[in-house]
């Protein structure tokens, strides 16, 4: 099975690169982050602001171009950070561009606390799809480590997800 592991996250290192990075190694995927093409401003009051009016009407900044094309791969992992009780953008973005019929996709996203409909809203956008149960990590690089999903949970997921893709 090919895999294609895409993510959004708001930092080179953040919580959904880290965990994306690892599975894409574990179960041997390509990977795609998702850059916007003009990226947030330096100011994160500006950036919880402009991210909550893209949330709350469905807005889909353009993104750069991906460097893999997701119709060589058979199961696409879409991982990213709960934005608004949501996917960021730049995920629905790049949902809304690609097909996805008879692909699986495997949905995922790091969150601080309240994932809202995150993992429905990327069932919704994939028609045509075999999506597998969505799986939410609580790693909450803003304050929220004491409820922080033990890694024995991630590697356990990791590890069911390499036995799916037969790895
Ligand atoms: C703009 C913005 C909105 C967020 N909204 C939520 C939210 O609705 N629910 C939640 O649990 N966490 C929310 N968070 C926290 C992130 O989901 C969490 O810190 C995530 O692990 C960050 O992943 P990243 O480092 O890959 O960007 C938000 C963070 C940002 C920056």
């Amino acid at each position: 099975m090919k895999a294609l592991v895409v993510f959004y996250s708001y930092s080179e290192n953040g919580d959904t690169a880290v965990i994306s990075k690892r599975l894409a190694e574990a179960i041997g995927a390509d990977t795609e982050r998702l850059e916007l093409a003009a990226p947030y401003p330096d100011d994160y009051d500006k950036v919880l602001e402009m991210s909550k009016q893209e949330v709350e009407s469905g807005a889909t900044p353009a993104i750069k171009p991906l460097k893999h094309d997701p119709k060589e791969y058979d199961l696409i992992a879409i991982g990213t950070p709960t934005w608004w009780c949501s996917m960021a953008p730049a995920v629905l973005t790049f949902m809304r561009s690609t097909d996805f019929s008879g692909k699986t996709v495997l949905p995922y996203t790091t969150h601080g606390g309240q994932t809202g409909n995150t993992v429905d809203d990327i069932r919704k956008n994939a028609p045509g799809a075999k999506v597998l149960s969505g799986h939410k990590f609580r790693l909450d690089a803003y304050g929220a480590e004491s409820h922080a999903t033990p890694d024995e949970d991630i590697e356990k997921w990791i590890s069911a997800v390499k036995g799916f893709v037969g790895k």
